[in-house]
């Protein structure tokens, strides 16, 4: 076999359909956020970071800092080892509090990131439940999806947010397997919401556990930023919710909450929690400062509603085509995976905006767009100098426009 010959043939392919990956080489600027340096060969100059999910700037927020320095100091830098055999630190325990408060639930459970704790969490309860079946959205995150395929139990599909065809399905398993219900709350490409409450109510019917997703929304949404289901007053119905400490707590880390015999139940089977390096503890005290801060303050939260409130009135007032939804992503619909890599780089390169091109296959074909994430820590004149960029652009590449705001 020619590995090398093989690896450079599917990497070719990955050329030719124009889904080759090329990332950004970026340097954040401490407390300059969302500015960063970046460098492309020898050349280096500075951008605004406009797809960032660090959503709320607290990647760079100064307890935040000083919580991740204080642990450092004290415990030095890895956890030096799996939470079984000497990596779990007080930081860790307290971390897992702070998780299961913020839910209101029993216990919590901490995981290396978002994507191994969907992916352990349903890969072991899948497995173990007894012939069980999942039920996964259409739309469930490639960390579910993995999970799901990891348990090798079945899988049943239902329409993206469609309670009706959710119903359909759950009523046509026998009703004495034991079955999970998995879904998010912000879809992150799109940026809708599940109807959860709904959701809520056919499994509470049809006895399934429900699993949410609510990766986009912790943080970010509820009085206390427990996410989509804090805000609509479900946490309660929810059996688990799943988070990460990567996107607008700024750190990194993902976690679930629920009943304490079921984080205990995966703490003890789940070998993607077993078998792996804790996180080290300045990063679960960087995570555990941004959740109490969060808990505390909603000013990060109600700037940053109002910045995407004024994104969307900027696109509006030139007629250029975003996605409606209720949340806080804004999709700028280009519709051509050639013109939206084009637009991005010319954005970059001419304009010192930093937003990437979504194309298929994170995206359908025929939808390829740019995500934008306003922040509270972008600017009016970032805001001015963005709507500027893209009314010039969307000239230049002959897109269409829909009829201006003010029309
Ligand atoms: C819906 C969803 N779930 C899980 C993850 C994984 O989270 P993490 O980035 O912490 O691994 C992501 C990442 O983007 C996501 O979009």
């Amino acid at each position: 076999m020619d590995y090398e010959g093989f690896f450079r043939d599917r990497i070719a392919k990955l050329h030719e359909e124009g889904r080759y990956r090329v990332f950004c080489d970026l340097e954040r600027h401490r407390g300059a956020f969302p500015r960063a340096t970046r460098r492309s060969g020898k050349a280096e100059g500075e951008v605004t970071v406009w797809c960032s999910n660090d959503y709320l700037g607290m990647g760079q927020h100064p307890k935040v800092l000083a919580a991740m320095h204080d642990a450092l100091d004290r415990c030095g830098a890895g956890a030096g080892g799996t939470r079984n055999i000497s990596g779990t630190t007080h930081d860790h325990v307290l971390l897992e509090h702070e998780l299961a408060d913020l839910h209101g639930k029993e216990s919590a459970l901490l995981f290396t990131s978002g994507y191994v704790s969907n992916w352990a969490a349903l890969g072991t309860l899948g497995a173990m439940l007894p012939n069980a079946v999942i039920l996964s959205d259409a739309l469930n995150h490639a960390s579910m999806i993995e999970g799901i395929r990891h348990s090798r139990t079945e899988k049943v599909i239902w329409k993206h947010n469609d309670v009706m065809d959710l119903e359909q399905k759950l009523a046509a398993i026998d009703p004495d397997r034991p079955k999970i219900v998995a879904f998010e709350s912000v879809y992150s490409m799109d940026g809708d919401i599940a109807p959860i409450a709904e959701i809520l109510d056919v499994c509470e019917e049809y006895g399934a556990l429900s699993y949410i997703d609510e990766v986009h929304a912790v943080g970010m949404y509820g009085p206390r930023g427990g996410g989509v289901a804090e805000r609509e007053g479900l946490m309660h119905r929810i059996d688990v919710i799943e988070g990460t400490l990567g996107k607008a707590f700024g750190v990194m880390g993902g976690y679930i909450a629920a009943s304490s015999a079921l984080c205990d139940f995966v703490r003890s089977y789940a070998s993607g929690f077993i078998f792996s390096t804790a996180l080290p503890p300045a990063v679960a005290a960087g995570a555990r400062a941004a959740i109490r801060h969060l808990k505390e303050s909603s000013a990060e939260r109600d700037l940053q509603k109002r910045r995407v409130a004024e994104l969307r009135a900027r696109l509006d007032a030139i007629g250029i085509p975003h996605l409606p939804n209720p949340s806080h992503i804004v999709p700028v619909m280009v519709k051509d995976p050639v013109k939206c890599k084009y637009i991005s780089d010319l954005l970059l390169d001419q304009w010192g905006i930093y937003v990437q091109p979504i194309n298929y296959p994170t995206v359908p074909r025929g939808t390829e767009r740019l995500r934008f994430t306003p922040g509270p820590l972008h600017t009016d004149a970032d805001l001015d100098h963005l709507a500027k960029a893209l009314e010039s652009l969307w000239a230049q590449c002959q897109l269409a426009r829909l009829p201006r705001a003010a029309e």
